[in-house]
């Protein structure tokens, strides 16, 4: 298993380098990621490439059996670069180009910059793709926006629009361009949408374009790296929920995903949220992919840039480690070895601080090192299987952002509450796209699933058919991929499956949460309410608001083999949603090792006959969760039916199953 830092041997003196790879090879460390930000210094000026300091530095980590991932440095240019290429910056909505400084702000569809960034990962890639200490590649760092309103941005589009659309009538009609009358003559004629309110069509495809724009930026580097560079993987550090960037289509041209994780942006009595939302990012990065991942980045102390955050905790660092390799890691690197004395990010923590003494951050990284070693042999090769899933898509997401529908509705925050209930029930749970096989699922959440294609509509609709468990809610089936409503009775595509009629709706207000009785009990609901008229289907809550007394708000609806359940509104409080997802959760059969008590997380990662039972207690409370008979791999302790764990601990159960 590789475990190691993001090393920034640039910022050092040379001599400090051998004590270093020395200390590093001390915790156990076997891999380091360098170079995504210095393209100053192996291209100090236009088609001058310095490798030898990189080469030396790659020599002494690799004499200490470290080996090296490679970043391609386009993340951040030389000032050279914008001098002598303006157009690669990129220019806001306002027309106004961007200063030199920060990063990230180059024009993704820049035939300048892309030339220039294949130029020099070629350079890199003929250079490396021979040494024997380099295995892999990140191609540039966390991609995302900012989106470009430049000339070449607009050329571009037009294309792009050309390509999706053929002819100008196909685009009129399929954004509705009649409406004030926007329609257009000739794809020359279409602007970027840089006004407020544009029209809504528009401005999503406008969000598939920018997408777009970068993941062809990625495959252009992908592209020279495979070809010179057979035998290294590449990959990139994702960003967990980020939305600007379709992520299934990003990790397509990637040999695996991986991504940034820094979970101690909050006070520590606040931890449990953010690792729940670490606990589903770990998840939807698996999903990407549909396969295990790395941590590629991870908190190592303090954060912060002009601010800074809490420290971590001690054995903190040990347990969200493992909750890295329950969901799926197979690659464990830190951020950063030594905190930066240089630039914007003085304060964000390595697991040295800037003395360069090894403390209490470095030996906990080198125990987890040493437990992760011990275990490596049997965990490598699993997987995570699961039977239930979150659909998440990014075209609902970029939809729902142009238009909200309610001021409170959050997207990320509403799937989390079903997200929670599930990970509550310590049930493995997958997040897929749109489009995806829903086959060897028994349970699929469909949150706000806003734009719903044809086919979409149909696998889910056998899917329950043939017995699965659906969980949909408001603002589901509205509108098409043109990302205009269709002209059907809500939830449209939705309506048999689901058995109701929404004919009418509104949001609720903050400052007037409603009243919704179920089993006996009245809970508040916000965000949305769906004045839902059963068809087929049962009521299970009701509000109880003036005028909408007798509609309902949940319901749930036998169909065919399975069973859908339609939930109306938002519940503020989670109890309504851990009730009705262990209810759905129950009735599709899936195995479960919950309820867990507050702070403890179960996830199984599978190989062969074999199960491993990740157990985490990030509570202040000894647990104790029920498993089947096994061996802890951790203690050594063999386990005869539950497992009891002190606060901040950790296990791992290997289960022999029965054939
Ligand atoms: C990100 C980047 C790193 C670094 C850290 C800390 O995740 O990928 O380069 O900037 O944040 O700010
Ligand atoms: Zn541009």
């Amino acid at each position: 298993m590789y475990i190691g830092v993001d090393y920034y041997p640039e910022h050092w003196p040379r001599e400090r380098w051998e004590t270093d790879a020395r200390l590093m090879k001390e915790a156990g460390f076997n891999v380091v990621r360098m170079a995504e930000f210095a393209w100053i210094k192996m291209e100090p000026e236009e088609g001058r490439y310095e490798f030898s300091w990189l080469d030396e530095a790659i020599e002494i980590l690799g004499s200490h059996g470290i080996k090296t991932i490679l970043g391609t440095p386009t993340a951040s240019m030389p000032a050279w670069v914008a001098l002598k290429y303006p157009e690669v910056a990129l220019v806001d909505k306002n027309g106004r180009r961007t200063p030199y400084g920060n990063r990230r702000f180059y024009c993704h569809s820049s035939a300048t910059y892309r030339y220039l960034g294949q130029r020099i990962t070629r350079a890199m890639a003929q250079h490396y793709s021979g040494n024997p200490h380099v295995i892999g590649w990140q191609i540039d760092n966390e991609f995302a926006g900012p989106k470009c309103y430049c000339e070449t941005c607009l050329k571009t589009w037009h294309e792009w629009l050309k390509r999706k659309y053929g002819t100008i009538d196909r685009l009129n009609e399929s954004w509705g361009t009649i409406f004030w009358s926007h329609c257009y003559r000739d794809f020359s004629e279409v602007p970027l949408p840089a006004r407020e309110s544009s029209n809504p069509s528009q401005q999503l495809d406008f969000a598939r374009f920018h997408s777009a724009q970068v993941v062809s930026f990625q495959k252009n580097q992908v592209d020279i790296i495979r070809e010179l560079c057979p035998d290294h993987f590449i990959t990139h550090n994702f960003m967990g929920f980020a939305p600007e960037v379709d992520y299934y289509d990003l990790a397509k041209d990637l040999d695996f995903v991986s991504w940034d994780y820094y979970y101690n942006g909050a006070p520590y009595d606040k931890r449990l949220e953010s690792y729940m939302s670490g606990a589903a990012s770990h998840d939807l990065m698996r999903g990407v992919k549909g396969k295990n991942y790395w941590i590629m980045e991870n908190s190592a102390g303090v954060l912060g840039w002009e601010t800074m955050t809490r420290n971590l905790r001690p054995g903190e660092m040990r347990r969200m480690t493992f909750q890295n390799m329950a969901h799926g890691a197979d690659g464990q690197v830190w951020f950063r070895w030594r905190t930066s004395r240089f630039g914007t990010e003085q304060y964000w923590h390595g697991l040295l601080s800037h003395d360069g003494i090894p403390g209490r951050r470095y030996h906990e990284a080198a125990g987890v090192a040493k437990e992760l070693h011990n275990i490596s042999a049997h965990i490598e090769g699993s997987s995570v299987v699961s039977r239930a899933a979150i659909m998440l898509s990014y075209e609902d997401r970029w939809a729902l952002d142009i238009q909200k529908s309610s001021e409170t509705l959050d997207y990320v925050k509403h799937l989390m509450k079903y997200y929670r209930a599930l990970s509550r029930l310590g049930i493995n749970v997958d997040f897929i796209n749109q489009g995806q096989s829903l086959e060897g699922y028994k349970l699929l959440v469909m949150p706000t699933k806003f734009l719903l294609p044809e086919e979409t509509a149909e696998n889910v609709k056998n899917f329950v058919k043939n017995g699965g468990i659906l969980i949909t809610t408001f603002r589901s089936g509205v509108k098409d991929m043109n990302n205009l409503p269709y002209e059907l009775t809500l939830p449209g595509l939705l309506r048999e499956v689901t058995g109701v009629r929404v004919e009418e709706y509104e949001i609720i207000y903050n400052s007037t949460k409603y009243d919704v009785l179920m089993d006996g009990k009245t809970y508040k609901a916000q965000v949305f309410a769906d004045w839902i008229i059963p068809e087929t289907a049962r009521a299970l809550a009701t509000y109880n608001e003036q005028g909408l007394t007798g509609y309902a708000a949940v319901t749930e609806n036998s169909c065919g083999l399975g069973k859908a359940y339609y939930i109306g509104t938002e519940f503020e409080s989670q109890e309504p949603y851990n009730e009705l997802v262990a209810r759905a959760v129950t009735e599709s059969g899936i195995k479960a090792y919950g309820p867990l008590p507050e702070g403890v997380e179960v996830m199984v990662r599978t190989k062969g006959n074999t199960d491993f039972i990740f157990i985490l207690n990030h509570s202040d409370a000894e647990v104790t969760v029920n498993t089947p008979d096994g061996l802890e791999l951790l203690g050594g302790c063999t386990i005869k039916g539950q497992c009891t764990l002190p606060p901040g601990e950790v296990a791992v159960v290997k289960v022999d199953k029965e054939e």
